[in-house]
């Protein structure tokens, strides 16, 4: 038998386990040409949030009471395909099923035996990406510049600040705990890290964490963070918006401030950005970054949540912040 999750209705506010339904059907059979695909690792990320509502974005909706998908990571178990053996993994958009079959089409093959599979959703796949090509052509960090990172201790975050230390950059990542400042600190690298959750005054601590201005502001989050960082942006500052999950659940429109005259007064920019309008750039992305871990500049964190069942769970808890690195569902 085959389990599946469909989109069982989109999501009002904060996304619960009603919205999800696991179903019960039966294992698909191959066809000459068709593969089966036994899923190993699912990746769960704040951008489903967007596809789980009907409101129009770069991404269509998850249509209802159809599978959700993402980043997956399988393994062939079954092969009438003359380009996969047995045994063979793969990366791919894939929808949350157990198994499902495959004519090949949009599948990567990744070398396990090196790197952990799971890698290939976080540092080496679209988490990776999205730091290292936001930053290099949104932020174009240069030596001695001071980034700011929101989101730090995330999957995307925590790789933006380690790719700007690399660069020469002070780093000073915002995250929501004391244990994640700590890590960010100790295991990644960062000059400076502050606890938005016990910070009262955010433009304060920032200041006082960029004794020369913030050139270079990777944002995660948006929302009041951002809006302090804003206040501590030097002339010619960089802001890639990366994303905003502090407003992903919100059901009206949030009060924010203008950022008209902070961009005019410092002649500032701004940049909305997604991924894939780089995706010309991923392989000279992806072997910078595996260069990078290879030699040991680069390392990564995930936070592993087990079983098939719990992938809706382990989305949810990405706005509770219970995530430290990539949240992945080993299956
Ligand atoms: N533009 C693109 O192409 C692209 C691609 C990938 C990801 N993204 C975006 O990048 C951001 C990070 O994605 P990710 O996959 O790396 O997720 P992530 O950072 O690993 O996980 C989400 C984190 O967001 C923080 N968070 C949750 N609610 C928050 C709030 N109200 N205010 C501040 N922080 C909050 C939590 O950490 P704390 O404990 O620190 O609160 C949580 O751990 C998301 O906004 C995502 O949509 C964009």
């Amino acid at each position: 038998m085959n389990h599946t999750i469909l989109l069982n209705k989109r999501p009002v506010g904060r996304p619960d386990l009603s919205d999800f339904t696991l179903i019960t059907e039966e294992k698909p059979q191959i066809q000459s040409g068709e593969i089966l695909l036994k899923t190993t690792y699912v990746s769960v990320d704040p951008y489903l949030r967007g596809r789980m509502s009907d409101a129009k974005s770069y991404a269509a909706p998850f249509q209802l009471h159809k599978p959700i998908s993402s980043g997956i990571i399988a393994q062939v178990v079954e092969s009438n395909h003359s380009g996969f053996s047995k045994g063979d993994y793969v990366s791919a958009l894939l929808e949350w099923k157990e198994y499902q079959k495959s004519t090949g089409e949009g599948l990567t093959k990744v070398d396990t035996t090196k790197v952990a599979q799971s890698a290939y959703l976080g540092v080496l796949g679209m988490t990776g990406l999205t730091a290292y090509l936001g930053l290099t052509e949104i932020g174009k960090p240069k030596k001695g510049e001071t980034i700011v990172v929101s989101g730090a201790a995330g999957a995307v975050g925590s790789i933006v600040g380690q790719i700007a230390k690399i660069m020469g950059c002070r780093v000073v990542g915002i995250a929501g705990t004391d244990e994640k400042v700590e890590m960010l600190q100790s295991d990644f690298g960062f000059d400076v890290a502050i606890n938005y959750n016990t910070t009262n005054n955010m433009a304060e601590a920032i200041a006082k964490a960029c004794p020369d201005g913030v050139d270079v502001y990777f944002d995660n989050v948006g929302g009041p963070i951002s809006d302090a960082v804003l206040f501590n942006i030097n002339k010619f500052a960089r802001m890639i918006i990366c994303g905003a999950i502090s407003v992903y659940n919100e059901t009206s429109l949030p009060k924010s401030i203008s950022v008209q005259p902070f961009l005019v007064k410092n002649s500032a920019l701004m940049q909305g950005f997604i991924v894939g309008n780089y995706a010309a750039k991923f392989p000279e992305a992806i072997k910078q970054l595996a260069a990078w871990l290879e030699d040991g500049k680069l390392t990564y964190t995930e936070t592993v949540v087990e079983g098939f069942e719990n992938i809706p769970q382990a989305f949810i808890n990405l706005f509770d912040g219970k995530n430290k690195g990539k949240m992945v569902v080993k299956i």
